[in-house]
């Protein structure tokens, strides 16, 4: 039987179906909640039930912890209605006008970036298109039905093909293929766009970008947004890697400083090497970024890369200062280990 479910502050109404999670109903009517790995194991589709019945759906207790579920919180990407309810959760004004389409795609180039990174530059059927907002990613769906999630590192303006970086995971089903077996001309299926990792164009905060990774693969779609959009807010990459050779394309964010007055790079090295002789910052990235900023309330961060990493940052910025809701970010949830 569909349920009713009601969104607060907004007062938006829409029905879910049995089957549905609240999320999926949400989406399906064109109300973009905020949502990441959507499968319970990040926490950003957490919000509160204000009234009526749930069932929690199955879920990783550090998305939601006991503590959360006394406060009436649930995950909305797991958690199915059982009877009319009341929501309350903050709605993503940008992407609600976004089709979210199943599309085809040629393999159109394999660039090996670095030892472990591998662009994929993908080409649509000639008639398509897919608009997306800066920072948004897709699912690549495989043919056993499993779906790997990869953030796409092309702006939306420059869209002839989309790129993604894929960081190789040693014993990794897809990446493993991308590294070893996948072709030029290969036939792909995707979905998307998905998430609500994109840059808000609306403020005027200045912007701490965090990458760790291939979390820059988001990062750079959102910068080269800004930059095109000539943003002028003041904003500063700080990208962390093991290694000098873990930062693939370091060029890039180097030649956009002496392009950009209002950008900052600043690289850090967790492990580097005797043969990198690095002169540059050192340790973990986002202690860098609390090091160089005793308070953060009056940034926005946007933080991209391995889950440890990202919750690391925002447990540690909430407390130096930054407002909850100017913290925005994408975990590189694994999907095999993700799931309950
Ligand atoms: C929203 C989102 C966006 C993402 N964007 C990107 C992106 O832009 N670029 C990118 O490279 N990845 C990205 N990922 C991660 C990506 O979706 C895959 O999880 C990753 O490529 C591994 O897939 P696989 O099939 O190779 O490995 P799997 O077959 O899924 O994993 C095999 C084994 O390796 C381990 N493993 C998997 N991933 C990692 C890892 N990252 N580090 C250490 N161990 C691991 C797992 O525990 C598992 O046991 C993103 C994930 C999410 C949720
Ligand atoms: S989107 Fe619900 S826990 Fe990640």
């Amino acid at each position: 039987m569909p349920h009713q479910i009601t969104i607060q502050p907004s007062g938006h109404t829409l029905t879910a179906h049995d089957d549905e999670t609240i999320l999926a109903a949400a989406l399906r009517e064109g109300f973009m909640l905020p949502y990441g790995c959507r499968n319970g194991a990040c926490g950003t589709c957490k919000g509160k039930v204000l009234s009526g019945a749930i069932d929690y759906g199955e879920f990783q207790s550090s998305a939601l912890s006991g503590a959360d579920i006394d406060a009436g919180k649930a995950l909305f990407c797991v958690a199915h209605a059982l009877g009319d309810i009341t929501i309350e959760c903050r709605e993503v004004g940008a992407a609600k006008d976004i089709q979210i389409k199943t599309l085809p795609c040629r393999v159109h180039k394999l660039e090996r970036l670095a030892h472990d990174v591998m662009a994929l530059h993908l080409k649509l059927p000639a008639n398509e298109r897919l608009q997306f907002l800066a920072g948004q990613y897709i699912d690549i769906l495989l043919k056993d039905g499993q779906r790997r999630s990869f953030s796409l590192a092309n702006a939306p303006h420059n869209d002839d093909f989309l790129q993604l970086h894929v960081r190789h995971i040693p014993g990794g089903a897809f990446s493993e293929h991308i590294f070893n077996t996948m072709k030029e001309k290969d036939i792909l299926r995707f979905e998307g766009p998905l998430g609500s990792f994109f840059l808000r164009e609306e403020g005027d905060k200045p912007i701490i970008f965090m990458a760790g990774g291939t979390g820059f693969a988001p990062v750079k779609a959102m910068l080269e947004h800004a930059f095109y959009h000539h943003a002028n807010r003041e904003m500063v990459l700080y990208w962390g890697a093991r290694q000098l050779r873990d930062l693939y394309l370091p060029q890039l964010p180097g030649q956009w400083q002496q392009e950009y007055p209002n950008f900052t790079f600043i690289p850090v090295l967790s492990e580097p090497v005797p043969e990198d002789a690095w002169p540059g910052r050192t340790g973990y990235v986002h202690e860098a970024i609390l090091h160089d900023f005793p308070s953060l309330s009056g940034f926005e961060v946007y933080a991209c890369g391995a889950p440890g990493m990202v919750d690391a940052a925002h447990t540690a910025f909430v407390q130096q200062g930054l407002p909850e809701d100017a913290f925005f970010a994408d975990a590189f949830l694994y999907q095999t280990t993700a799931v309950k």
